[in-house]
């Protein structure tokens, strides 16, 4: 009789990346995507994946990008270097930012072990104003919580809602409404099912939100934007761009 008395404890959850790099910045109108514009010397996609890589949580981070790209390798590779494996790379990004996310947690169930109850966490490559701070409070607040859970910033100023012509119809109260980061954390095996049925989110936390399941909002960080604009790449460079400045 060699039977364990008592099952083994499953092994603890680890904790996983996707950063979908696949868009061609349509909006921002750059020669380049913009997860390749550089601010301070520094490209885009490199800001936003080192605060992953210097998360030593994080067991491994997958960055995604268009089949045809042909940047990606030389931008990473100086990082991939000092990060013996962490950092993958996979030119598999879709039609949409969900495709491409779905691609990458597919790609670490397949390739890197990424088991159904280990953390995701999804972070945008035209992030580059994370901070440590911001990551440690998704790992702490979300990683302790039964669904997960998403970096995000109350509304601040009064929000209007305009009619034709850009018209006010109404003044919605602000309060509980925020805006969405990432950062976004789930279970893999949760939003693996979740993005699969639910084609046509923007982010991770609507495709939770529409299986019936309520995501931790965590308070995220002012300089965590997203380089949608021209004017959004003009701020993050007078923040970021001086190496003088302190960060
Ligand atoms: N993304 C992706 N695959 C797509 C579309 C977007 O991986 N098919 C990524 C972008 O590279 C970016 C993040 O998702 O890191 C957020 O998307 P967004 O800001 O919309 O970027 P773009 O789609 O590149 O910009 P635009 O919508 O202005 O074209
Ligand atoms: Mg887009």
């Amino acid at each position: 009789m060699n039977a364990m008395p008592f099952p083994a404890a499953p092994p603890a959850p680890r904790f996983f990346a996707v950063v979908p790099a696949a868009g061609v910045g349509a909006r921002l109108g750059a020669p380049v995507p913009k997860q390749y514009l550089e601010i301070g010397g520094e490209c885009v996609l490199v800001r936003a994946l080192r605060p992953l890589l210097d998360a030593s949580w994080i067991a491994q981070v997958l960055v995604v990008v268009a089949p045809d790209d042909t940047r990606a390798q030389a931008v990473c590779a100086p990082l991939a270097g000092a990060n013996r494996g962490r950092l993958q790379l996979a030119p598999i990004g879709g039609a949409t930012r969900r495709d491409s996310v779905l691609a990458g947690l597919r790609w670490l169930a397949a390739r890197a072990g990424a088991t159904e109850r280990d953390w995701m966490l999804v972070h945008d490559a035209a992030r580059p104003g994370l901070r440590a701070a911001a990551l440690g409070r998704l790992r702490e607040r979300a990683g302790g919580h039964p669904v997960g859970g998403l970096l995000a910033l109350p509304v601040a100023d009064t929000v209007k809602r305009a009619g034709l012509r850009d018209e006010i119809v109404a003044t919605l109260p602000r309060e509980g409404l925020w805006l969405a980061q990432t950062p976004q954390m789930f279970r893999v095996g949760v939003l693996r099912a979740a993005l699969e049925r639910h084609p046509a989110v923007t982010d991770e936390a609507a495709a939770i939100e529409a299986e019936g399941l309520a995501a931790l909002l965590v308070e995220g960080d002012r300089r965590n934007f997203k380089l949608t604009t021209a004017d959004d790449l003009d701020l993050m460079r007078a923040l970021l761009g001086d190496a003088r400045r302190p960060q």
